[in-house]
């Protein structure tokens, strides 16, 4: 039997309309704060994720999806939007059309990581980013968006994580630092941190491991380094949170994996989904669309986990939302009149009501079953007395009020069921 791959999932009919309702309210937010949605290909040119994201991250060293296609090329499924988003906006002149490009997205991503709860091989991320300002103003509103989102699903138990790794010049100056810091821990650091070591030193700060951990507690920090105009970008974004009743914590140690990161970083992290808890993560990237050979043009963003999210939901029981039930179910007492049932529910159907009727010539017993599993608001009876005497009968399922209506009156039938 030929199976899903592991760490895809089948979105099945009982769980889609979930999903369904969750980019509804994306979208409908994303409008609130006026973001104009962006949709970029599934696949790229490897060298846009490696020279965007950054060799040395995991997801660049091991993660990604890359293959060659038939003429030669490199190609890589995308592992997250920032970078393609970037292209785009270089590619179609975007700031030509407007100075501040505000944009949203809703798709798939990929990476190839060990898969467990809440991480997936194939899995779906929302985000936003803006290009085109330095106001620490987005930096909060990104914040502030993603935090309104899941406090809309009903999430409590969160926590926002922020932190400041200033720009290129003073965190060259603490990288020395750390490194000096590290160099008499070296031989204790383990593998992937000593790896970590000499391409990419702030990453050994996510490391899980016991004794890189107890090193890590004293080791100088980042944020102890800033300049003071990044202190002073910083010390506002805190200020509009503040103003924002979005509670959040500085975590000095929160670096995220991503290269192209300057100044503020963040995470929205769930108490209530094990240990992938990162519900979403973003923030600053000035020097992004230049490294891909746009203009200087700075940049900022984050992107949440559609599964987690949703995760997150069920564990709290909060988003529960029930499938709209159908308007209409045609109970079929005359086999004789299958046609003329189809005629009526097409009608109705092109009326815009939600309607279905039984297609297994199955017995009057068992469509009324169907009317009840399918939650139906009515049932509408064709055939028997009612039906030769030019009249359809209407039965309120919840309420078991009965109603005739003349054929010829579908109107009065359309207004009574959207009552
Ligand atoms: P990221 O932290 O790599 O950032 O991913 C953002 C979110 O995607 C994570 O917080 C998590 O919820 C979800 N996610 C990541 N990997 C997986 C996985 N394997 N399975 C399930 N969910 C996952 C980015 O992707 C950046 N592009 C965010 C950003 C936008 N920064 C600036 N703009």
């Amino acid at each position: 039997m030929i199976k899903a791959i592991t760490g895809t999932n089948d979105i099945l009919s009982e769980d889609s309309f979930r999903w369904r309702e969750l980019e509804k309210l994306v979208n409908g937010i994303m409008s609130f704060y006026n973001y104009k949605e962006i949709r970029t290909p599934i696949f790229e040119e490897t060298s846009l994720f490696s020279r965007g994201i950054g060799d040395a991250t995991d997801i660049v060293s091991k993660e990604m999806y890359s293959f060659i296609d038939r003429s030669g090329v490199s190609l890589t499924l995308k592992p997250e939007m920032t970078a393609s988003v970037a292209r785009a906006f270089i590619e179609h002149s975007l700031d030509k059309k407007q100075s501040l490009n505000k944009l949203y997205y809703i798709s798939p991503m990929f990476r190839q990581e060990r898969p467990q709860a809440g991480r997936f091989r194939q899995f779906h991320q929302f985000g936003a980013e803006v290009l085109g300002s330095q106001s620490p103003l987005l930096d909060a509103e990104m914040i502030i968006i993603a935090y309104d989102i899941f406090a809309k699903l009903g999430l409590t138990n969160l926590k926002v994580k922020i932190n400041s790794l200033g720009v290129t010049e003073s965190r060259e100056i603490y990288k020395a630092k750390l490194k000096e810091y590290l160099n008499p821990h070296f031989n204790n650091l383990s593998e992937e941190s000593r790896k970590r070591f000499d391409i990419n030193i702030l990453r050994i700060f996510d490391s899980k491991d016991d004794r890189d951990q107890s090193i890590m507690k004293d080791a100088p920090l980042l944020i102890e380094y800033l300049d003071d105009a990044s202190l002073q970008h910083f010390n506002t974004v805190k200020k509009v949170l503040e103003n924002s009743n979005v509670p959040f914590e500085v975590d000095p140690k929160l670096v995220r994996g991503l290269d192209y990161y300057c100044h503020t970083t963040f995470e929205i992290v769930s108490g209530s989904v094990g240990s992938q808890s990162a519900l979403c993560g973003g923030g600053r990237y000035d020097g992004l669309i230049e490294q891909l050979g746009g203009k200087p043009v700075p940049g900022v963003g984050f992107a949440a986990g559609i599964e987690r999210l949703l995760l997150a939901c069920k564990n709290e029981n909060v988003f529960e939302i029930k499938e709209e039930p159908l308007d209409v179910y045609m109970i079929l007492l005359d086999s004789e009149l299958r046609n003329d049932t189809f005629k009526a529910m097409l009608e109705l159907r092109r009326n815009g009501l939600r309607v279905d009727s039984d297609y297994l010539m199955r017995s009057i017993k068992a469509q009324m079953r169907e009317a009840n599993k399918y939650n139906s608001r009515f049932t509408l009876f064709i055939g028997g007395d009612e039906y030769k005497s030019g009249d359809y009968l209407l039965k309120d399922m919840s309420e078991g009020n009965q109603f005739l209506f003349k054929t010829s009156d579908m109107q009065g039938l359309i207004k009574k069921i959207r009552e």
